[in-house]
């Protein structure tokens, strides 16, 4: 209790002394604030829906970097460099990591994309990294128009205070989840959960039954494939995790999982899979 108040304090005082200064954008501290992560996620969902890099000019660190599809580079090379027309996003806050997660979906057929993307906050509060996974034609089972069909149905409102689950609860059902593909024995610290639909690229496993489950079809026991590389954002608040990873199951690919748990269970999961710019196959 004690602790709440001060950390509600703390954040009041930041935002008093930010707005006293008249820079409530340029943070001084080592602080990571919501209006701050907010305030990136949407000048780089600007940026993408520009095509223009320097947009985000005001919030990025210098030297900061940009990686797609596990790959460093030039963002104004990527997907970044391209004007996007953007149908739905959805970002998740990570307080502890400064960090953010936002999922894209541009279903115009003449140029349609799928992106997951973690950015990354130091310590002055401006970005440090832009870590992207940008799914389009080739990529598995993509049909971008499919998937936002499906997401549009889905329910992610944050999830009242008193039912939200620890961190470490929402990561450890993402990892045990991740592990399953090399070792069986993983889906028993699942924390499955009913109904549960998986959105795999496009393809649903949602039937729209109380009985739906997320455990069909996945591989497992295969040694060579532990989804290594993990990147993490964690947001309590909608009980959920987002994981980039190396897909070494299905020719080394870039991949992004987010799950989403509700009372500690398994609700739904998101995947992009990029292979390269080669048709996804297994
Ligand atoms: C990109 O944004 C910068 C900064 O706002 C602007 O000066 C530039 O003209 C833009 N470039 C294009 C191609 O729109
Ligand atoms: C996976 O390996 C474990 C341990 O070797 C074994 O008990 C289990 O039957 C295997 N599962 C599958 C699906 O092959």
């Amino acid at each position: 209790m004690g602790y709440i108040r001060i950390t509600l304090l703390a954040t009041l005082f930041v935002d008093v002394a930010q707005i006293a200064l008249g820079h409530p954008l340029a943070p001084q501290a080592a602080d990571c604030s919501r209006s701050l992560l907010v305030d990136a996620a949407d000048a780089y969902v600007a940026a993408q829906t520009a095509g223009n890099a320097s947009l985000l000019e005001r919030v990025v660190a210098n030297g900061w970097e940009y990686e797609e599809n596990n790959k460093r580079g030039d963002a104004r090379e990527g997907v970044l460099g391209k004007t996007l027309k953007i149908d739905h996003r959805r970002t998740l806050f990570d307080m502890v990591a400064c960090a953010t997660y936002t999922e894209i979906i541009a279903a115009d057929p003449s140029n349609p994309y799928v992106i997951g993307t973690q950015i990354r906050h130091g310590d002055d509060g401006r970005v440090t990294l832009i870590d992207t996974i940008a799914s389009t034609t080739n990529s598995w089972l993509f049909d971008a128009k499919k998937t936002l069909g499906y997401v549009l149905e889905e329910k992610w409102d944050p999830i009242p205070e008193a039912k939200r689950d620890e961190r470490s609860v929402i990561r450890a059902a993402g990892d045990a989840y991740l592990n399953m593909w090399s070792n069986a024995a993983a889906a028993n610290a699942v924390p499955w959960g009913t109904p549960c639909t998986r959105l795999e690229g496009s393809a649903y496993t949602g039937k729209g039954r109380p009985d739906d489950s997320c455990r069909a079809g996945i591989p497992s026991n295969h040694s060579q494939a532990p989804n290594t590389r993990r990147r993490y954002v964690i947001d309590e608040s909608m009980g959920s995790v987002s994981i980039l990873c190396v897909w070494e199951h299905m020719m080394m690919a870039a991949d992004s999982h987010e799950f989403r748990l509700e009372g500690g269970k398994l609700r739904y999961v998101h995947t992009m899979t990029e292979c390269g710019g080669r048709r996804c196959t297994l």
